[in-house]
């Protein structure tokens, strides 16, 4: 039988969220929330559901709800996600929050708890890895093409410039963390599904003149460096709009291993191959031409049904709450990183180890 399921918070992504539940046959929408009525109104007019005003409400009137999706913005696009997501995992639901799963890391080191200690399930929308090109990079690694990680690199953010630069942006993006917080969580998660823990972190965090002299507090440019505890390094960078991305465009992510390279171009879009065995003679500056997979998908967008998919899957089929995929703990992981590298930031690129993430199976309240 289809998951009954709900929407809390009608901006932009809700009514992503909204759309794809009523469209995926695991699904069936029920239910809008948003505290600015008219959102709501318009949100279930034109998906032909019942509108709320107030999550109590709605878990008060519908009972039967299986799903939460939490869509609430806030300063960094997270502030507003800690108390809808705990006030619908306190009445049991299933419930998938939008990233980062928290401004603050002590609140969601207390969701994750929580639904770790009530062996509920908490998901997060971290959607760029739930694609075609990053499930063949998967695919590779498993099958002992890549070998042991030599290093990988991560550029991603936002295309710009200082003449396209409008000037600082609405309240949820004038604290200095707000796009590292905000948006460090896509990155970072991709690195850890490829590569595992990380165990150490440097970070510099900068911002170009233009949004200095316009008062922007924003730290646009967050240059970090992270070792993995299976081995390895990772260099990140991402910036929002103060410059062009050069080779790989908005979104590459280049992983060298000791057996092979690969490299997703456009997230969604093309995977790249560098097979050592095709290396013709001794080590060199020579590299082979690699097998490219183009998806034919260009539009990041399609990441979106993706991911809500497998929540829904996982529900469906009962995972257990510390298996499901893209889990709550390992959207805190994401954050314990942002919080490392503001952490070293803060300290003059000092190395930063992460703060320990709660353990994946056993009691919890052993440890907490
Ligand atoms: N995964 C991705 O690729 C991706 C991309 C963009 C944005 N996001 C995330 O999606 C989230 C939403 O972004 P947006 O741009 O749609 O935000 P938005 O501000 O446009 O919409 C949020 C809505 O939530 C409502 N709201 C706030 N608190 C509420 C509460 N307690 N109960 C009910 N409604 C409440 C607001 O009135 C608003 O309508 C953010 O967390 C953002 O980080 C994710």
């Amino acid at each position: 039988m289809a998951l009954k399921c709900a929407v809390v918070g009608m901006g932009g992504i809700g009514n992503t969220h909204a759309g794809i539940y009523k469209d995926n046959p695991l699904s069936e929408l029920v239910a809008v929330c948003d505290i600015v009525k008219e959102k709501a109104d318009a949100a279930a007019e034109k998906l032909g559901v019942k509108a709320f005003y107030s999550l109590k409400d709605m878990l008060a009137a519908m009972p039967e709800i299986d799903v939460v999706s939490v869509t609430t913005s806030g300063y960094d696009n997270g502030s507003m996600h800690f108390e809808p997501a705990m006030e619908a995992l306190q009445a049991g639901k299933n419930v998938l929050v939008e990233k980062p799963i928290c401004a603050d890391v002590r609140d969601a080191r207390e969701l994750v708890t929580y639904a770790a200690r009530n062996k509920l399930r908490l998901g997060c929308n971290l959607n760029h890895y739930f694609t075609e090109p990053a499930d063949r990079a998967m695919e590779m690694i498993q099958q002992d093409k890549i070998g042991e990680l030599v290093y990988c690199i991560h550029k991603v953010g936002f295309n710009g410039s200082e003449t396209k630069y409008t000037g600082p942006g609405s309240p949820r993006w004038q604290t200095p963390y707000s796009h590292v917080k905000a948006f460090c969580a896509h990155p970072f998660s991709v690195m850890r599904y490829f590569c595992g823990d990380i165990v150490a972190v440097q970070a510099f965090l900068s911002k170009p003149g233009v949004r200095a002299t316009k008062r922007d507090p924003m730290l646009s440019i967050n240059s970090i460096h992270v070792k993995f505890a299976d081995g390895g390094v990772g260099y990140l960078i991402s910036q929002r709009g103060d410059a062009m991305f050069g080779l790989g465009g908005w979104w590459s992510y280049e992983h060298a291993g000791t057996k092979g390279t690969f490299c997703i171009e456009n997230c969604v879009e093309k995977l790249h191959f560098w097979d050592i065995d095709k290396m013709t003679g001794p080590a060199s500056m020579a590299s082979p031409a690699p097998e490219t997979i183009n998806t034919g998908v260009s539009d990041f967008g399609a990441t979106f049904p993706t991911r809500l998919n497998a929540f829904l899957e996982d529900v469906t089929n009962n995972v257990p709450h510390e298996h499901i995929r893209a889990s709550g703990r390992d959207a805190l992981a994401t954050l314990e990183y942002t919080f490392a590298a503001i952490d070293s930031y803060e300290n003059g690129g000092a190395l930063v180890v992460p703060y320990r993430l709660p353990p994946l199976h056993g009691d919890i309240s052993r440890v907490f």
